[in-house]
């Protein structure tokens, strides 16, 4: 359930704009922060507090893979398979996380932890093969440094820290102030 506090977050975020729909994307990073997904709950809270159609919210959140459509494991690994990765053996890494996963790209492991998925050029073709774990860039990724990383995470799975204390979320946006805060 969308709360109260996120849509007025949402409404005070379209007013720093122009134009209130170019509060879309932060918005339903909002949403994602509440629900862990796009919800058509959180298409109608965006919808509304931008003055957009759900249509039109939802062509946003379909176009990017930083959305995601359905719920996902704690931890999401998105491998890009564009070229510059593809030149750097980025079909084998996939197929080795595939195998030390048991699941597909797009699935999700059955304990909730894992979900794999290939994404479109990450913007680090230079440090090819790459890959992120929720928002962490991991570059120059090798079947070695993919263990590691798999060992870790587990290791943060099974043993989760005690929450930090809420503190301020900023993401930076160019347009039309440089900073949005979200909290
Ligand atoms: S091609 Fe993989 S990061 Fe650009």
């Amino acid at each position: 359930m969308i709360s109260e506090q996120a849509k007025q977050r949402m409404r005070d975020l379209a007013a720093r704009y122009p134009v209130a729909r170019s509060a879309v994307m932060p918005a339903l990073h909002m949403v994602q922060q509440e629900e862990g997904y796009i919800t058509d709950e959180g298409l109608q809270a965006v919808a509304d507090a931008l003055n957009m159609t759900t249509d039109d919210v939802e062509s946003v959140a379909t176009f990017y893979t930083m959305y995601y459509q359905q719920p996902k494991g704690k931890k999401v690994i998105k491998v890009c398979n564009s070229i510059s990765c593809y030149l750097r053996n980025c079909d084998a890494l996939i197929e080795h996380l595939q195998q030390r996963l048991g699941i597909k790209p797009g699935e999700t492991t059955p304990d909730g932890k894992y979900t794999l998925m290939t994404v479109e050029c990450l913007a680090s073709c230079t440090t090819a093969p790459a890959l992120q774990v929720n928002d962490e860039f991991v570059e120059n990724v090798t079947i070695e440094s993919a263990d590691a990383l798999l060992a870790e995470l587990d290791q943060e799975l099974n043993n989760p820290r005690p929450p930090l204390p809420e503190r301020e979320q900023v993401i930076t946006f160019e347009s039309p102030r440089s900073e949005v805060r979200l909290s």
